[in-house]
Order: C-alpha cells, then structure tokens, then sequence
C-alpha cells in the first residue's frame, strides 16, 4: 500500500488505555458532509467564549447541537435545553453526527452509543484547554467520543487524579479518540494549539465531542 492510501483510510485503530482508543483518519472519508452539517449549526449557534463559574473568560469558544449542550457561567457547569445566547432550543444534532459517533463508539467496543449532545469547540493558535473531567453527564457508563479537525493537536491523557502523570496523544484532522468504562471520568485536556494554516480548515482546530448527557 502507498502511503497516499494510508493517509487516505487512517491507521489501525491504537488502544491508549483499557478503555481508551484512538481511531486514526477515522472521520476522514466524512469531513465535507460533518462540514455542510456544521454550517448550519454554526448559523444558528454561532461560537461563543463561557466565562467558569469563577468568572474567567474561557480561551475555547464554544456551541452545541443536539436536545442538550453544555454551558458554564456563574450558576455552574451544566447541560441546558437551550442557548443561552438565543434562549432558542440548540439546533439538532445533525444525522451524519449521530451515525459517525456511533460507528466510532462501536469501532472502540462501546455498542448502542447514542449521543444527545455534541459540544463544538473552537481553538485557535495558542488556545489550551486545561485538565478537566468530563462528569456533568448523568451516566458516566456511556463513553464520549470526540472528533477533530483542522490545525493538529496534542491531547494529554490523564489519569484519575489531577495530579496523575499525562499520556501526549497527537491529534490529527480526522482522527477519533473514543473513552469510556474505567477511563471515562480520567483528566484530559489540549496543550496549546501551534500555529499553522490546515489546508481545508484553515488557522483553527474544531473539535466535536459526542456525549449521551441527559
Ligand atoms: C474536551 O475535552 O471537551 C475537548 C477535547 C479536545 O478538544 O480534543
Ligand atoms: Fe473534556
């Protein structure tokens, strides 16, 4: 095989941790029509920066589709029906969405995946995302799977504990990294993004995060 194809269909799927898989090129063969899902999406809940609970501007901007999304600002951390920003429900999760995460969810061992929230968030060079847990989710059995785009990064995979040593997960467009089981509430987050143009998407990083929230 040439290494065109190779990049073409991904490698082979790379168990990270127990329950913890990434799934190279994984999205590729779907990225114009996640890209024609997201338009709309977009227009509807235009990217916005959430300030923490303690009042500090977040340096991701962010939206959502689907029956929930997840929002912060004084009250807390949280999943809401609807955009704060329109008081309008958020838009619904776009089918090609829904098949994807399922079809990655299975791809990693987690059968009758069916998200109800993807959060969208948006970097630019130099954004970071700090060590978090995932766990304003009601059932921390079902696994979240989580889609990147355009300008690559590096996720560190982190344990239990905050203090825990981290894993550094190169993350390419297209690529699909699924936790779940005994890894689903381990610390994750991304080093700053470095700067670069990605040929089709430009000076940002885009990633999709599929979440079964309510
Ligand atoms: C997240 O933890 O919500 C996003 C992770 C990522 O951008 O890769
Ligand atoms: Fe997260």
């Amino acid at each position: 095989m040439i290494q065109s194809d190779l990049d073409l269909f991904g490698s082979q799927p790379q168990r990270l941790a127990s329950h913890t898989v990434l799934l190279p090129g994984f999205a590729l063969g779907e990225v114009e029509a996640l890209l024609d899902a997201l338009r709309p999406v977009l227009r509807a809940a235009p990217f916005r920066h959430m300030h923490t609970p303690g009042g500090l501007r977040m340096a991701v901007a962010l939206t959502n589709c689907g029956r929930l999304g997840w929002v912060s600002d004084a009250r807390g951390y949280r999943y809401s029906p609807t955009d704060p920003v329109s008081g309008q429900p958020w838009p619904a999760l776009p089918p090609v969405l829904l098949e994807l995460a399922g079809k990655a969810a299975r791809a990693a061992g987690f059968d009758d995946f069916v998200p109800d929230a993807c959060l969208v968030n948006h970097y630019l060079p130099g954004t970071r995302l700090s060590l978090h847990q995932d766990r304003d989710e009601h059932d921390f059995g079902q696994p979240i799977v989580s889609v990147s785009l355009g300008l690559p990064a590096v996720f560190l995979l982190g344990g239990q504990q905050r203090s825990d040593r981290t894993q550094r997960v190169p993350l390419s467009h297209g690529d699909v990294l699924v936790w779940g089981g005994e890894d689903r509430l381990r610390f994750h987050g991304v080093l700053p993004i470095k700067p670069g143009v990605h040929p089709r998407m430009g000076e940002r990083r885009i990633n999709l995060t599929l979440r079964k929230a309510g």
